[in-house]
């Protein structure tokens, strides 16, 4: 039986934190797209999406849910990138999408068909490069999941994006969060819940580890099931992204625990899982230029949830202010991470040991490393880069021989 906070035959009212997080989806769902149809070379590109709490696509005021952001996204990027590539004598890219929408209510479905068909004529109409199929399934999600596993398979997708917008925290289990990752080396989830739901998953699962997690903010279990006074204490934000970030570290290699940043307080979760660094540095870079929709609070520079909980850390919200504190402790950070790792590493090498844990935007690593007096970037030729924006994943970072000194032993920080 299925909960029905959304009322889609009447017209379902939007909030503000699904505003925001619908802006982070399109605007990544952009760039996704057009990272992986870089290269010039390349004329095709499949993928299939999975859109599992789908709902019906419009809201009352007439905004789009995700399946339209999806499909509006696709129209609109594919156009775009081919006007550029025939500007630049390119081939046309074609893409070919499996869009597998899915609702529990069959009301929502119904109105999702209809909300779709008449994009889905004007696409075939218009866009001939645009190859869309979608196919709609009507169930729980852990009850559709084998189906659509199966429709994957089938397909043989490489590419596969999934957003599992579900209402609380239980309807998607891990095990089903970890088997996705493990689909293919390029899966990657936008996953949303009520941090609620994940509390009253954890005290189930381990009161006594939850109570240790949050001893230092004075809060008593009592408190924490009583709730509300926790939502607007920024140091609560960062003890909620610690739990969140230990609860998924296990079902992929990158993990963004980042709250939606809401008026409201710090309820939803918006995060991203991915196997690749590069879809993370994408996704860093899409908060930054949405700033004040999330929330971080520790570190901005590297290791961001390595710190005192009751002396160190502070609110990260992606803004300019953020950006220049950052900038100052990836100074101190990338030659310390060099040092602990020798005295020299490839960037790429460099990118995947820093990306689970920075919520850094690349072009401040970037700016970071070249202001560093310790650091110095060479290219594959040998020369030495001067400036931010020309590094690129070839060259290399390394500590100059007469760097200022790093401790073989430092004392551990409380709290990391
Ligand atoms: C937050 S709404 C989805 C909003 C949509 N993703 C958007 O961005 O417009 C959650 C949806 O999940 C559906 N739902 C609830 N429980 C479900 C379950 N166990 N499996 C699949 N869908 C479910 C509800 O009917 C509702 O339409």
């Amino acid at each position: 039986m299925v909960a029905k906070p959304y009322d889609w035959a009447q017209g379902a009212a939007l909030d503000e934190h699904s505003r925001r997080k619908h802006k982070i989806l399109r605007e990544y769902f952009r760039r996704y797209i057009s990272t992986r149809c870089q290269l010039p070379q390349q004329s095709k590109f499949r993928l299939v999406v999975v859109d599992g709490f789908s709902g019906a696509g419009r809201y009352a005021c007439g905004s789009p849910g995700s399946p339209i952001i999806f499909i509006e996204e696709l129209r609109a990027t594919l156009s775009a990138m081919n006007i550029r590539r025939a500007a630049e004598g390119l081939a046309r890219m074609e893409i070919q999408c499996l869009l597998i929408f899915n609702d529990a209510d069959n009301d929502a479905l119904e109105t999702l068909k209809a909300n779709c068909a008449p994009l889905l004529a004007a696409i075939k109409d218009e866009v001939p490069d645009l190859h869309l199929e979608v196919r709609y399934l009507n169930d729980e999600f852990e009850t559709s999941y084998p189906t659509l596993k199966t429709l994957i398979a089938q397909g043989r997708f490489r590419n596969v994006l999934f957003n599992l917008d579900q209402c609380g925290h239980s309807q998607v289990t891990h095990d089903t969060v970890r088997d996705i990752m493990q689909l293919t080396g390029s899966a990657e989830i936008f996953y949303t819940f009520a941090i609620q739901a994940l509390l009253a998953f954890l005290h189930r699962r381990d009161p006594v580890k939850l109570a240790g997690q949050v001893k230092h903010l004075g809060i008593t279990s009592v408190e924490l099931s009583s709730f509300e006074r926790l939502m607007s204490n920024d140091a609560w934000l960062g003890a909620a992204e610690r739990m969140v970030f230990d609860t998924f570290r296990s079902c992929a290699p990158y993990v963004s625990p980042f709250s939606i940043h809401n008026p409201d307080g710090w309820r939803y979760w918006f995060i991203h899982l991915a196997n690749n660094y590069r879809a993370r540095q994408v996704y860093n870079n899409v908060l930054h230029d949405n700033a004040t929709s999330q929330a971080h609070f520790g570190r901005s520079g590297l290791n961001m949830l390595s710190y005192d909980p009751s002396q160190d850390g502070s609110l990260y919200l992606f803004d300019m202010n953020g950006r220049e504190a950052a900038k100052v402790q990836l100074i101190e950070d990338i030659p310390r991470l060099l040092s602990e790792s020798g005295d020299a590493l490839n960037v790429a090498e460099f990118y995947e040991s820093i990306y689970n844990a920075t919520p850094a935007h690349t072009d401040d690593v970037h700016a970071a490393i070249i202001l560093c007096d310790d650091l110095e970037v060479l290219t594959t030729a040998g020369g030495v880069r001067r400036r931010a924006n020309t590094i690129e994943v070839g060259d290399t970072i390394r500590l100059k021989a007469q760097r200022s000194f790093y401790p073989m032993f430092v004392p551990e920080k409380k709290g990391s």
